[in-house]
């Protein structure tokens, strides 16, 4: 199943995303913050993608136009399948219910197997039972994944997942991150490029609200940081996002002057 961006109709297509043109402009204050400025972008069925970017970029923004969480005002977003599960940078569980509790939410029978199996699969048996005020960041933000991978997505996006952990927890996680997303189609955004070499089969750089550069990695998994080819590929990715990094580039303009510029919706 597709999603249009605007309207909503349905109909079968490959690849499994599909985001063309795609624009939303913020007015906080008066002035015009455009998030996405004409991105478009592809992910094939079962392929990681890591987004890199500086902050203020547009990645959240991104994932949540493809999430549904915020309308864009034009382009094209269309992706395969009917479920999207996502995941932020803190672990958003409901502190009032237990683990086992957070993830029923997710799904429509309590008793589901599936619950159980997917505490597994993060590295939390036996935790169901336990409150979210119980667990250390690293564990909660597990949870977190546990509840999203409860819904079966379809596609999942992954907001900076790793970030607000300390280096040892980040480092594991990483790992255990890499496994979960094998042969799920993942958008992942980090600020991280090592990271995102790591776990993407690519990485696309997005500056300005748009997707500057795109970087395939074919490097066979699991990874190694210590890698000469791994280093080789962070390296040129390094180098080239700072050549093209236009600093001068302001997203923030008057009103009038986007007004007057603005895309017209497809
Ligand atoms: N709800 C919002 N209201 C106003 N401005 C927003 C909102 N969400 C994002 N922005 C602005 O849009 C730009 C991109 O934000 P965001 O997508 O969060 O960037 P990133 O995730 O790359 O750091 C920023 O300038 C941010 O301040
Ligand atoms: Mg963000």
């Amino acid at each position: 199943m597709t999603r249009a961006a605007k309207g909503g109709a349905f109909c079968s297509a490959l690849p499994a995303l599909y985001v063309d043109k795609l624009c939303k402009t913020f007015l906080p204050n008066g002035r015009t913050v455009r998030a996405l400025d004409g991105l478009s972008l592809e992910a094939g069925a079962g392929s990681v993608t890591a987004v890199v970017g500086k902050s203020g970029c547009g990645k959240t923004t991104l994932l949540k136009c493809i999430a549904g969480l915020e309308r864009p005002d034009s382009g094209t977003l269309r992706f395969s399948g009917s479920r999207i599960g996502m995941v932020f940078q803190d672990p958003r569980l409901l502190p009032w219910l237990t683990v086992a509790g957070n993830l029923a939410l997710a799904l429509p029978d309590r008793n589901d197997p599936l619950l159980e199996e997917t505490l597994a699969l993060v590295g939390l048996e036996g935790w169901g039972g336990a409150y979210p005020r119980q667990l250390s960041g690293g564990m909660a933000q597990r949870a977190s994944l546990a509840r999203c991978l409860c819904r079966k997505p379809d596609l999942l996006l992954l907001d900076e997942p790793l970030s607000a952990l300390d280096s040892f927890t980040r480092s594991r996680l990483r790992g255990e991150l890499e496994r979960i997303c094998r042969g799920r189609t993942v958008i992942l955004v980090t600020h991280d490029i090592e990271e995102a070499v790591y776990l993407g089969d690519r990485v696309v750089y997005m500056n300005g609200g748009t997707i500057q550069s795109e970087f395939a990695v074919t490097l066979n998994r699991p990874r190694d940081y210590r890698d000469g080819a791994f280093q080789t590929i962070c390296a040129g990715i390094e180098r080239d996002t700072e050549r093209n990094t236009d600093t001068e580039r302001n997203m923030v303009q008057d009103t009038d002057t986007v007004q007057n510029t603005e895309r017209g919706s497809e």
